[in-house]
């Protein structure tokens, strides 16, 4: 944690959930008390077809909603896409981009995630950035190379802290109940820091909330939330049970 960053523990429900699913996020809600209020951000970021109705149920829960992709272009013909002012309208505060399974299933390379998180500033929402390394990359000593890497081709120049959070995911950990120890996931984040210095000057990047994804669970969370410049958590398996996501969320208060 740093001290002086409020964290955020955001939930991505990738390509699960359907109507029935939306009381979750109420259960979610219920126990989203003052003492988590006062600590801890959240948000849920649910398939696009749920995310208008989730962020009318979560009205006045003050947990945010997000988006798990956006397109590049603001509309036009690009059927299948879903453009950040959409998800603003349809009441997201977030929209993730660059996840890893985009980048391996779609392609999208790091300028590609750059203009989504562009066209999700320009509609006013804050990317969460996904960066991280592949198992042969890590076996390689190349993890903190090639997170650099993907910083410095898909972070926005001129990000503020408040228009920016940063997830770092290794993709070997993401479903396979594997975690990086507390070492390497503090010499990671440390590094991240580091870099935005160098793309964003050190003020900005000084705020700006890195979060850590994969495999974070309601055992493991108090110990990965403790290391220094983790502010928060990217959830995926775990944010489809509500009291799982708020134990990681309390583990973060
Ligand atoms: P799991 O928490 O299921 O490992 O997924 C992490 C993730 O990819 C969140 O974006």
């Amino acid at each position: 944690m740093t001290r002086s960053i409020r964290p955020l523990v955001a939930g991505n429900w990738k390509m699960n959930g359907v109507r029935a699913d939306l009381a979750i996020a109420a259960e979610v809600a219920a126990g989203y008390d003052l003492a988590l209020k006062s600590a801890v951000d959240l948000a849920l970021c649910p398939p696009a077809t749920l995310l208008y109705m989730m962020s009318a149920a979560l009205l006045g829960s003050r947990i945010a909603t997000g988006g798990q992709d956006c397109g590049v272009a603001a509309s036009g013909a690009f059927t299948g896409e879903v453009s950040a002012a959409m998800l603003a309208d349809s009441g997201a505060t977030f929209a993730i981009v660059g996840h890893s399974e985009r980048r391996a299933l779609h392609g999208e390379t790091n300028a590609v995630v750059r203009a989504k998180a562009q066209a999700a500033q320009a509609a006013l929402l804050v990317p969460i950035v996904c960066v991280g390394e592949t198992q042969a990359e890590r076996e390689a000593g190349k993890a903190l190379a090639v997170v650099r890497k993907q910083l410095r081709g898909s972070v926005p120049e001129g990000s503020k802290a408040a228009t920016l959070v940063v997830a770092y995911e290794p993709v070997w950990a993401i479903g396979t109940g594997l975690t990086p120890t507390p070492a390497d996931v503090g010499q990671m984040h440390e590094a991240i820091r580091a870099e935005l210095a160098r793309i964003l000057g050190k003020p900005a990047a000084a705020g700006v909330r890195l979060l850590y994804g994969g495999s974070v669970k309601p055992g493991n969370a108090a110990e990965l939330m403790s290391v220094a410049h983790v502010d928060g958590a990217l959830v995926g398996g775990a944010s489809l049970k509500a009291q799982d996501f708020l134990a990681i969320a309390r583990a973060c208060a």
